[in-house]
């Protein structure tokens, strides 16, 4: 396991990842597409959760996944939330929803990742860039002619920010981001504008817009990936794919669906505030939301002949199988979180079937 829940996010970040990765070295030489100019040499990447440090980078590396992802970062340090941070779900097998209340229970033990849904509830913890900035530099020199490294990002709204302010503040982080020679950026608009659950910036297509436009220039030649939210088949998607192709490089989809998480009884089950009764479920649960976003994503760019656009799925990915689902309809590259948390050997399953 690369992120282990069991323990807390300091733990993780300053002593994990604890598993031995060297198990699933595949070493099949194969190419498996390009992306960005980089050969892949794996079928399967790690999309932004669960590597938070270049030792989780360097296990990720070993483990055969490619591209592999660095946990988003803020220009100032941000704390976790309270533990737990991830817990598993009930029933198994179903599929959830935004806005649904599911059953939860920080009772990992015997957790099939295959079966069982998960939710996460961090609050995207960041350190200061004084301490992000060097161990991403190391995690761009490990990952350098092995995988090709992505850097997710974001910037911070705080009270009484303006909006031009909180626009600077991704511009500046990605600036920070760049000078770590980083071979991709990735900036994560699936995240809370403000205060509260529902007000998810890539939902805002003005303030979407507004903050590609900026990061357009700030980006140079570093390709840049936008992380976005799931769209209900009625919301704005299509604007604000064309704000991404104009300013960005291509956009994966889909981040968690927030959720309500209750224990048996119909009680907040997470610690803290009552912002902690939603949390963002992942992995099983969420596949039919990847996979939506992705047909949705990649009969648009069919649509605008867009060729050089690259369109990542993520969601729910535990088993080959579910690999094969998201390569029939067509995307450029899969990611894993949740399942390859579980499941180290994903890349190595997967490419003794491709
Ligand atoms: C432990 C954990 C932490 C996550 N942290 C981030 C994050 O920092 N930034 C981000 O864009 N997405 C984050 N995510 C969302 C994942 O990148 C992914 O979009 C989502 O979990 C769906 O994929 P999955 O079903 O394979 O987990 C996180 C997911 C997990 C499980």
């Amino acid at each position: 396991m690369f992120y282990d829940p069991a323990h807390t996010y300091e733990e993780n970040y300053h002593e994990g990842p604890w598993g031995d990765f060297g198990a699933f070295e595949r070493g099949d030489g194969k190419s498996y597409g390009v992306f960005f100019g980089h050969t892949l040499t794996s079928p399967i990447g790690i999309g932004a959760g669960i590597l938070p440090t270049s030792r989780h980078i360097e296990a990720a590396v070993i483990a055969g996944f490619d591209p592999v992802t660095y946990k988003t970062v803020r220009r100032r340090e941000r704390p976790s939330n309270p533990f737990p941070n991830m817990v598993r779900l009930y029933p198994k097998g179903t599929d959830i929803h935004p806005d649904d209340t599911v059953v939860g229970n920080v009772d990992m033990r015997g957790f099939d990742v295959t079966k069982d849904g998960a939710t996460n509830s961090f609050g995207v913890p960041s350190k200061t860039p004084d301490v992000w900035q060097p161990d991403l530099a190391r995690a761009v020199a490990i990952a350098k002619g092995k995988a090709t490294l992505i850097a997710s990002f974001m910037g911070t709204m705080r009270d009484g920010m303006s909006r031009e302010a909180y626009i600077a503040d991704f511009v500046e982080t990605a600036r920070l981001v760049k000078q770590t020679a980083v071979p991709v950026m990735e900036v994560n608009l699936s995240c809370p504008n403000v205060s509260g659950i529902h007000g998810l910036v890539c939902h805002d297509i003005e303030t979407s817009a507004a903050i590609l436009a900026a990061l357009h220039e700030a980006k140079g030649d570093t390709p840049l990936l936008v992380k976005i939210a799931y769209f209900p088949p009625e919301g704005p998607l299509e604007p604000l794919l064309e704000s991404i192709h104009q300013y960005a490089d291509g956009v994966v989809a889909v981040n968690a669906i927030h959720a309500k998480v209750v224990d048996k009884e119909g009680k907040q089950l997470l610690p803290g505030d009552s912002s902690r009764l939603y949390s963002g479920t992942c992995g099983r649960m969420v596949r039919w939301a990847g996979l939506e976003m992705a047909e949705r994503m990649l009969s648009y760019k069919k649509k605008k002949e867009w060729r050089d656009f690259v369109v990542v799925g993520v969601g729910g990915v535990t088993t080959p199988e579910d690999y094969r689902l998201y390569k029939t309809i067509g995307v450029d590259v899969v990611e894993s979180v949740t399942g390859a948390n579980w499941r180290p050997e994903l890349a190595y399953e997967i490419s003794a079937k491709t």
